[in-house]
């Protein structure tokens, strides 16, 4: 079942989500060479607590961090630990915030110091690819549109999209009905309403599409080692368009 948010529920959502935005604010310069993702996920927590909310990943089904942060050949759900950035990283923050029983997600890919060529390649037509997924989305769109665009400019630009990890609806729960995929076929899936709060979130990689699950039970990496990027807002449909929660 899609949720309809009342006006309420939209109003908490909308302070969930700006939390999540104003911590990727906070979190970014902190994103340089020699700090430990540990020291970052504490940041994080201490963040979103001062905020009034909770960071939604803590103990989710068992996850033992905070917040998700991925390095590299990385894809998701990367676990904090004394490892250290390193110059020429990329690094993902996936951060979900709970306020007052509402969840914000959004997950954004930073480059650390100077990165190649290839990896601004994969951070911006990543970046990009989730714009041609919310640029489809309106009351009356469904939500196989989203995937479409979304696989459709990946593809035209080479990058693999990972199939096991799907976007979202948001609410009460951090994971709600529908699934989100990025890929699908036009005018295919639930069909988009006014009120509904989504989060879209492309996994690209460098390489393959494939991925699979290291022994911690949580961290996705690619296949072939290549790096991988992801980029998330969750959304609310509107009549005309949507609007964005969770921004920057
Ligand atoms: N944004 C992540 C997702 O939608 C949140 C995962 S929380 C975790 O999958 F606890 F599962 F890591
Ligand atoms: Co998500």
């Amino acid at each position: 079942m899609i949720n309809i948010k009342t006006s309420r529920e939209i109003e908490l959502m909308s302070v969930a989500g700006e939390i999540v935005g104003d911590t990727h604010k906070y979190l970014k310069p902190y994103l340089k060479p020699g700090i430990t993702t540990a020291e970052i996920d504490s940041l994080a927590r201490d963040y979103i607590i001062s905020r009034g909310a909770t960071p939604s990943c803590y103990h989710y089904e068992g996850y033992p961090a905070n917040i998700c942060i991925s390095i590299n050949e990385e894809v998701v759900h990367g676990i904090a630990s004394n490892r250290k950035l390193k110059d020429g990283d990329i690094v993902t923050l996936d951060i979900c915030a709970c306020y007052k029983g509402y969840h914000g997600d959004s997950a954004w890919s930073y480059g650390v110091g100077n990165i190649s060529d290839e990896k601004k390649y994969l951070l911006e037509h990543t970046e990009k690819a989730l714009y041609e997924g919310l640029n489809v989305i309106k009351e009356g769109a469904r939500v196989g549109d989203i995937g479409y665009a979304v696989e459709t400019y990946a593809l035209k630009h080479n990058l693999g999209v990972v199939k096991e990890l799907v976007g979202h609806g948001v609410g009460s729960s951090l994971h709600e009905d529908p699934e989100v995929p990025n890929y699908g076929k036009k005018g295919t899936g639930p069909l988009l309403k006014a009120g509904m709060v989504i989060a879209v979130e492309p996994m690209l990689n460098l390489g393959t599409a494939d991925v699979y699950l290291l022994d911690d039970d949580w961290t996705v990496i690619t296949a072939d080692g290549c790096p991988s990027a992801h980029f998330e807002h969750t959304i609310l449909v509107t009549k005309d368009g949507y609007t964005i929660l969770t921004k920057r």
